[in-house]
């Protein structure tokens, strides 16, 4: 087992990384001193591919344990569901000294982290994350959140958890989609970090778009070593730093949106870099070069990815309700060149427009 600390403002703490390691779970628990009275808020699909191994652990909890399980979509990714998290705590009478487990992907995270937070004026949280996308990136630095009136992530919470647990046994069972959305995430983090991730990511992905085991680790590691270092320097997005993990969000959130969530998150993210490729070289920022260079990356992926339609205009208009937009005015992440990233830059709406129909007409199926 292996681990890296994250070490923010308001708090270290560790994440474990191996296979097998969810056997771990109890051990670690007791080594770190954290409460026994357990509320597991679990991902019902996870549940049931994983069964044995959850339910092991369930029967080494010497005090309390509540099992909650979900449907894990963005639609429950909801204050009704909140409520519902609220009211088993409630009912099956946990306190303070209560410590929430959540066995799932981002959706699951993100509720659980801030049910955490907000109950009890805040309670300890693990996260054992079980996609791709959440061991490479939701899992760590604490943002936890849910939608609302349409608005993604519009309500939530910094709130850094316990320790972070990535098993990757857990990837076994996931669906070759899902796999995909971690991918794009995958690529952005190559595209924030250049160098050799980028070269290695793409030699993989000139081959195929499964990653081979020593890749994946490699990839899941080099994630997180550099998501825990912005997390360090900026832990609430205060300085601009941790704005760079943003690149392709302004878009692919309000593509989820104007898409009724029928599209997954990573998916949307894949776009979204699309989108601000597309919207750098309008600006200037990227050469034509780089853009061929790293839209070929992106587009790798665009036969798992069935979009039949979309309302440029509409997503235009839902950007401008973001939460990162400022008197209306949408404030983009954009590339120079892989390592080299800018924040907070405007742009002209024709241009916006332009850069929406450029890269989602890419993924377009006829
Ligand atoms: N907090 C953050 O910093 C942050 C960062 C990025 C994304 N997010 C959020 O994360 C969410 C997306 O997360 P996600 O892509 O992990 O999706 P997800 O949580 O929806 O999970 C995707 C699907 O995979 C299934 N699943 C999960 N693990 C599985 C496994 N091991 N085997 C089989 N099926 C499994 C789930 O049931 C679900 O159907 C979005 O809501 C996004 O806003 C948060």
């Amino acid at each position: 087992m292996k681990k890296i600390d994250v070490v923010a403002t308001s708090k270290s703490y560790p994440v474990y990384y191996g296979k097998g390691i969810f056997l771990k779970l109890k051990f670690l628990i007791d080594k770190n001193r954290l409460n026994r009275k357990i509320f597991i808020v679990v991902d019902e699909n996870v549940y049931s591919h994983h069964t044995t191994r959850i339910d092991s652990f369930i029967s080494s909890i010497d005090l309390k344990v509540c099992l909650y399980s979900f449907n894990a979509n963005e639609i429950n990714k909801s204050a009704a569901q909140l409520n519902d998290i609220y009211s088993s705590l409630i009912e099956n009478g946990f306190g303070m000294d209560t410590l929430i487990i959540s066995i799932g992907g981002g959706i699951t995270g993100d509720i659980a982290g801030f049910a955490a937070s907000t109950y009890n004026r805040g309670v300890q949280i693990i996260h054992v994350p079980t996609t791709l996308l959440a061991m490479v990136d939701s899992s760590i630095g604490g943002k936890t959140g849910i939608n609302f009136d349409s608005t993604k992530n519009i309500i939530g919470t910094f709130y850094q958890p316990e320790f972070i647990l990535v098993d990757t046994d857990f990837l076994k069972t996931l669906p070759e989609e899902e796999f995909i959305c971690g991918l794009g995430e995958i690529i952005k983090y190559s595209f924030l970090t250049g160098g050799d991730f980028l070269k290695k990511i793409k030699r993989s992905l000139s081959k195929s778009l499964k990653l081979d085991t020593k890749l994946l680790l490699n990839s899941i590691e080099t994630c997180i070593k550099f998501k825990a270092g912005i997390v360090e320097k900026d832990e609430r997005e205060t300085h601009g730093l941790r704005k760079i993990l943003n690149l392709g969000h302004t878009f692919a959130h309000a593509i989820e949106v104007e898409r009724g969530y029928t599209l997954k998150h990573g998916q949307a993210v894949i776009l979204g870099l699309t989108c601000s490729l597309y919207l750098s070289r309008k600006l200037g920022i990227i050469n034509e070069k780089l853009l061929r260079e790293y839209l070929s990356l992106l587009l790798k992926t665009k036969d798992r990815i069935n979009l039949n339609f979309f309302y440029a205009m509409k997503i235009y208009e839902i950007m401008k309700r973001d939460k990162k937009s400022v008197n209306d005015k949408i404030k983009f992440v954009l590339i120079v060149e892989a390592g080299n990233i800018l924040v907070d830059v405007e742009a002209p709406a024709h241009m916006v427009l332009e850069s929406i129909n450029n890269g989602m007409d890419h993924f377009l199926v006829n």
